[in-house]
């Protein structure tokens, strides 16, 4: 069928749904045993969706029962390049103040994003705040930023799949591949 989205062949694969539900499973294993007590988990939209889903029910079963709250946040359009201009679209989770947040995202890049909504989260009045990303670029950092929590650690690759886009396509993909 005719049409603008880039084939799927364009992909090249990187992790398989299988290390992905491995790696996450270990991941929840480490947050139930570094947070104390109950939490929120706040997922950012759209990108983390599909991680924080998986995630929430992987720290079920590692005996973690958190609360699941999202925001959405805008960057990327429809480019491979952060604009380093980070907004929060639609309203904030309310409720937030005096408890422990776990922050997930899927990707942290520049790192923008995740200080946005980190400075967001202590203007809540949060208790306390670690922050989980299923993947982390190092070397395209901009600004400084800690994270507790990583999956896997990759190249200055542009990625999709498992809920991360090129230009809205490819969330479905159950695996994370290279976009060429
Ligand atoms: P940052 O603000 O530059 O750290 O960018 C973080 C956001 O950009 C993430 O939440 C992702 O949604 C998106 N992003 C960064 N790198 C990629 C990529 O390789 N593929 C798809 N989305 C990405
Ligand atoms: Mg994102």
């Amino acid at each position: 069928m005719a049409g603008t989205n880039t084939p799927e062949s364009a992909i090249r694969n990187l992790f398989s749904a299988v290390e992905i539900a491995a790696r996450v499973e270990a991941l929840a294993i480490e947050i139930a045993q570094t947070i104390p007590g109950d939490f929120v988990v706040v997922g950012l939209l759209k990108g983390a969706a599909i991680f924080v889903a998986d995630l929430v029910r992987a720290l079920d079963r590692a005996g973690a029962r958190p609360q699941l709250e999202f925001i959405r946040l805008s960057s990327y359009g429809a480019a491979k390049e952060s604009s380093g201009h980070v907004q929060i679209l639609g309203t904030v989770p309310t409720g937030l103040a005096g408890r422990r947040v776990l922050l997930v995202d899927d990707i942290v890049d520049t790192g923008h994003s995740i200080a946005c909504a980190a400075g967001m989260l202590r203007q809540c009045g949060i208790s306390g705040l670690w922050v989980c990303a299923l993947l982390d670029k190092p070397a395209r950092r901009q600004i400084e930023v800690e994270i507790d929590f990583v999956g896997f650690s990759i190249g200055d690759v542009f990625v999709a799949g498992y809920g991360t886009d090129y230009a809205e396509q490819y969330r479905h993909l159950p695996y994370i591949g290279i976009v060429e």
